[in-house]
């Protein structure tokens, strides 16, 4: 067994109601002027008002207009008008739009430097102020991972800032928080969530550890997604994506994610489709590449989520699974092909070079990609 450490957020609260506890925290953090960073959507769908509810001071800042996949220039203003107060904490209610956003602003209070320059890992070395975060969305895992996603105009692709300066002081997960979540949402962000399971299960860097929660978060949001897509309001599917979320959160945290990232990085950046919806429609062309070297895995998968019996062989295992990823991606109405988005066929050969760039990631995946392969899997994505 390979040593490895285990990194997350300082505390994790978790489960329905567990939103109660954020005063509590505030308190014993010593936090007494904080800003909430959240999103209109968060906000109009009544989450803030219900947050702010329970404070019985009102934050010194409310940002309450972070734009969905955040572009650097964006949080670079904000760090602007924080610095004008005299703040002493941060909390993120959102997506992982707003959480991402909320960690580069508590980290870098203090710095003076420009964000471009803290774009890969360990460039940032200290957080200036504390951190606590409640995601609206199961999910990105953002709130126990070490890296926030910016979108970088200027290269036209999503980046990452990977830290540990990143982890949160406290993170609540309470699945109420979820239930406004817009179906559309629901889907990408919860194959988001599955993809995290899957591609830190099969990391060349997973561990005992890390293994066992990706199993866990499969098998939850498997058996969960599309009940909480098809009634929202279900609070036993909703808790189950949020544990599920939280714990591929600890897996990928720990483990990384792997090509299916990587090629969907290009997507986002350059046309704009969101983090889930890319990793969506990548997934399972990603994963026939990647199936042969990491078949036992895959057979675990399938014999986990129950989509293949006793009688059948590894390799048909494998194919129901790949059906039974299909048809859940199908059924919470993920687009199987980038002609939906309007993407040009004609752009594989550059796409395929940007995401062969991403080589945090791409090191984590179990095939080690050419970038003719690269290219391959995007032609098969049409
Ligand atoms: N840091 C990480 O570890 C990590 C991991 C994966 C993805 N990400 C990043 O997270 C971002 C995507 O986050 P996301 O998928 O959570 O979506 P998001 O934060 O971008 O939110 C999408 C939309 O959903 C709305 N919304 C969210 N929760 C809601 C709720 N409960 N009720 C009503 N509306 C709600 C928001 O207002 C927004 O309009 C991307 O930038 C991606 O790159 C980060
Ligand atoms: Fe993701």
């Amino acid at each position: 067994m390979n040593i490895s450490e285990f990194k997350t957020a300082g505390k994790l609260i978790t489960g329905l109601g567990a939103i109660k506890a954020l005063q509590p925290e505030i308190e014993r953090l010593g936090i007494k002027d904080f800003a909430i960073v959240t999103d209109k959507g968060v906000s109009n769908s009544g989450l803030l008002e219900q947050v702010l509810s329970l404070l019985p001071i009102p934050p010194a800042l409310i940002f309450d207009d972070i734009p969905p996949e955040p572009e650097v220039g964006v949080i670079e203003e904000k760090l602007q008008l924080l610095r004008k107060k005299d703040i002493n904490g941060v909390v993120a209610l959102g997506g992982g739009s707003a959480i991402d956003s909320a960690k580069v602003l508590a980290a870098t209070y203090g710095y003076d430097g420009s964000l471009y320059d803290l774009f890969g890992e360990n460039t940032l070395t200290s957080r200036t102020l504390p951190l606590i975060v409640i995601p609206t969305t199961a999910g990105t895992g953002s709130e126990v991972t070490n890296i926030a996603i910016l979108s970088d105009p200027q290269s036209q692709m999503k980046k990452g800032i990977v830290s540990h300066c990143l982890l949160p002081d406290v993170a609540i997960v309470a699945p109420e928080m979820t239930k406004t979540c817009p179906k559309g949402i629901t889907a990408a962000s919860g194959i988001d969530a599955f993809v995290h399971a899957l591609e830190a299960y099969v990391s060349v860097n997973a561990s005992p550890i890390t293994d066992a929660l990706a199993e866990k978060a499969l098998k939850l949001i498997y058996n969960s997604l599309l009940h909480a897509y098809n009634n929202g309001e279900n609070l036993s599917a909703r808790e189950d994506m949020a544990t599920g979320s939280l714990m591929a959160g600890l897996a990928f945290g720990n483990a990384g994610v792997g090509a299916v990232h990587a090629l969907a990085y290009p997507l986002g950046g350059r046309f704009h489709l969101s983090h889930g919806m890319s990793n969506a429609v990548m997934l399972p062309h990603v994963l026939k590449v990647n199936a042969p070297f990491c078949a036992d895995k895959l057979y675990s998968v399938a014999k986990l989520l129950k989509v293949c019996e006793r009688h059948h062989s590894k390799d048909e295992a494998i194919k129901l699974l790949l059906a039974a990823i299909e048809k859940l991606c199908r059924d919470v109405d993920i687009p199987a092909s980038l002609t939906h988005f309007d993407i040009p066929p004609s752009c594989v050969g550059e796409l395929a070079i940007e995401a062969s760039k991403v080589t945090r990631l791409l090191r984590n995946n179990p095939k080690q990609l050419t970038i003719e392969e690269i290219e391959d899997i995007y032609r098969l994505a049409f």
